[in-house]
């Protein structure tokens, strides 16, 4: 199981500190959480930070897109140092095109689902991805608790993809009690924000997470 720490939850004053010291304690992937207002209702941060971001960590960068338009922007993350951009498909009517730009630009794809999104989203365009992000909240902040239904998702994306080599993340309140059914569900990689940033010992909660999914 990979962990990848999510720095909504970090301090954003300090950023470089708490990237390093979960790079320190083992974490896999960084993710990103950019926010554009509109997609969701919260802002975050863009390209500049992701760039300065790149230039503080050996950690592949994992920049999920809660935007609109996200073609607009792919091309400035990947130049950022994004390793793997991830679009919503509730932002994407040229779902397929958007994949292939991201790839073209270098980077690995991925598509994110909100939670009342059915999973048949990416049935089409399965040789098209590396990642699917399955959301167990509704994106737009840190805290929140977990919607016990991504289980089920997480479940059946991992049956669509069959043998292929994709990665499938779960992102929203996860926290140590589900590692071990999300490992057991066809997860891959946990996001988590709170869980580890908000924990006293960061790096204790990474490995706590990676040794509770097994
Ligand atoms: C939610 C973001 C998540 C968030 C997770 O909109 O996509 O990545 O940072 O934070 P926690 O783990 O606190 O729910
Ligand atoms: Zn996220």
């Amino acid at each position: 199981m990979k962990i990848a720490p999510s720095i909504l939850s970090a301090d954003f004053a300090a950023l470089a500190a708490d990237v390093a010291r979960v790079e320190a304690g083992g974490a896999d992937l960084l993710h990103v959480d950019v926010m554009d207002g509109r997609f969701v209702p919260n802002i975050t941060i863009g390209p500049v930070v992701v760039e300065a971001i790149r230039k503080r960590t050996r950690l592949p960068l994992d920049v999920h897109l809660m935007i609109v338009e996200p073609e607009r922007y792919v091309g400035a993350f990947v130049s950022a140092g994004a390793d793997i951009v991830t679009v919503h498909a509730e932002a994407c009517p040229h779902l397929q095109r958007v994949l292939a730009q991201i790839r073209e630009a270098g980077a690995r794809a991925g598509v994110a689902l909100n939670p009342s999104t059915p999973p048949a989203a990416i049935e089409y365009v399965l040789d098209d991805l590396d990642l699917v992000l399955v959301m167990s909240v509704n994106p737009g902040f840190g805290g929140q608790a977990f919607i016990p239904s991504a289980h089920a998702k997480v479940r059946r994306v991992r049956e669509m993809l069959g043998g292929r080599d994709v990665e499938v993340s779960v992102d929203g309140g996860v926290k140590v009690e589900h590692a071990r059914p999300l490992a057991e569900d066809g997860a891959s990689v946990l996001v988590a924000g709170s869980a580890i940033f908000g924990a006293a010992d960061p790096a204790d909660a990474i490995r706590r997470m990676r040794a509770a999914a097994g």
